[in-house]
């Protein structure tokens, strides 16, 4: 056995005795919210297709027309093979629902995520995140690079005192937040981190993967509605309720 053998298998072993060892089950969808696992039927409750578009027939017939008149696969990323028609459509059409100025779409939420934070701030700066926000806000903030610091859940004391202690010693900060919380369904209070956030010239960033599913422009409309001055920068990210769109990243104008 080789070493990379011996890792894999060890690694395995430790996983299973700790009881962490994922596997995949093939899973049918059987039209809206029913699946088929092992020959069961079941209804499904942990798809993000909440809305069920992935069933409609003008989604499922814009698809078919798409890959009729363009092909499968995109071939290579839009920054190498240029900008796709459909994209630029797609993401005025998005930014629209959004009330944004403009939408940028990504592959998947966590691609999202790793691809906005590190854009925003690197070494030298400040993040500030929720305990609870998503693994990937976390990914991204590790990636970045920046100093992070971890606030109690929803907590906006420890938020200010993060901010009161840390900010000055920092060029630039970033507060990271979901807008609904994946694993538990409440809301952050976006309205009071922009307060707090403006307050330390810190930007605000809030991932809206669950937000549009209970309202089109989810977060944005807090950040909409907050009175000025607000933060420098408003983003704000929805993921995909149908099976054609990913992740959107959106800014609303100052
Ligand atoms: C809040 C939140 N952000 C990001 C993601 C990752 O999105 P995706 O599965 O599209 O990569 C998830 C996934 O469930 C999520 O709940």
């Amino acid at each position: 056995m080789d070493t990379l053998e011996r890792f894999a298998e060890a690694k395995l072993a430790a996983l299973s005795e700790q009881q962490l060892r994922r596997t995949l089950h093939e899973t049918a969808p059987c039209g809206p919210v029913r699946v088929k696992r092992n020959g069961r039927p079941l209804i499904s409750f942990c798809s993000n297709d909440y809305l069920n578009l992935s069933q409609h027939p003008a989604v499922k017939r814009a698809a078919v027309e798409a890959t009729e008149r363009w092909g499968a696969g995109a071939g290579s990323s839009r920054l190498v093979t240029g900008n796709h028609p459909l994209f630029a459509e797609l993401e005025r059409r998005l930014a629209r629902l959004k009330g944004t100025d403009d939408a940028c779409v990504f592959g998947s939420g966590y691609l999202a995520n790793l691809g906005i934070v590190p854009t925003l701030v690197g070494a030298g700066d400040l993040i500030v995140a929720d305990e609870l926000s998503h693994a990937c806000l976390r990914a991204g903030a590790a990636l970045s690079r920046s100093h992070v610091e971890i606030f109690r859940h929803n907590d906006l004391d420890h938020v200010e005192d993060l901010l009161a202690t840390h900010r000055a010693s920092h060029e630039r900060a970033l507060l990271l937040t979901d807008g609904v919380f994946s694993m538990d369904g409440d809301l952050a209070p976006v309205a009071a981190l922009a307060e707090i956030a403006a307050a330390h010239d810190t930007w605000l960033m809030t991932d809206d993967a669950h937000g549009s599913a209970w309202s089109a422009a989810g977060a944005a409309r807090v950040f909409a509605a907050a009175p000025r001055p607000r933060c420098r920068c408003r983003w704000a990210r929805c993921r995909r309720r149908s099976a054609a769109m990913a992740a959107i990243s959106a800014r609303r104008r100052r």
